[in-house]
């Protein structure tokens, strides 16, 4: 899960598919990123904390890292949040194998739309709520997929 600063959107598409994926039969590693470095080592905003706690997902425990051109090598699926995220990831891919694995995460819900996520960084309460919303249904569909493999 990768967004600009791993402090609001990719921590709590991380938290809601951590907890999603506990039920599936198998293991699958669940982590999220930041293409800027900025916010580094900081735990997620606490306006996201506090939605995604409310929801029951709480993500208090995820700290930012930076997106790094090894996560390909780590992960069969990077989920993108906005079109800047994806061009920064896309950036550091090697070949076309590291591109394809690269995807907007609302694409789960809107196939092929490359609708984006808000950032709700510099918005109200009810940016959270909707960031969360989209991306519980998103990661459903993520759950889904995973089944099938
Ligand atoms: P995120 O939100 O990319 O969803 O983590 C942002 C967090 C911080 C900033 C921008 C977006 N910032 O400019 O510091």
């Amino acid at each position: 899960m990768v967004c600009l600063g791993n402090i609001c959107r990719s921590p709590m598409a991380d938290g809601l598919l951590q907890k999603k994926v506990k039920t599936l039969p198998f293991e699958v590693i669940v982590d999220s990123a930041g293409t800027a470095s900025h916010h580094v080592g900081e735990a997620p905003d606490s306006r996201m904390r506090a939605t995604a706690a409310k929801y029951g997902f709480p993500i208090d425990h995820l700290k930012a890292r930076q997106f790094i051109q090894t996560d390909f090598d780590l992960f069969d699926f990077i989920y993108v949040m906005d079109k800047n995220n994806y061009d920064s990831v896309v950036r550091l891919a090697r070949n076309k194998a590291d591109v394809d694995k690269v995807d907007y995460i609302l694409n789960m819900t809107n196939p092929k739309s490359n609708t984006e996520v808000p950032d709700p960084y510099y918005g109200g309460e009810q940016g959270f709520i909707n960031v969360f919303d989209m991306l519980n249904e998103a990661t459903d569909k993520i759950v889904e997929k995973i089944k099938k493999i």
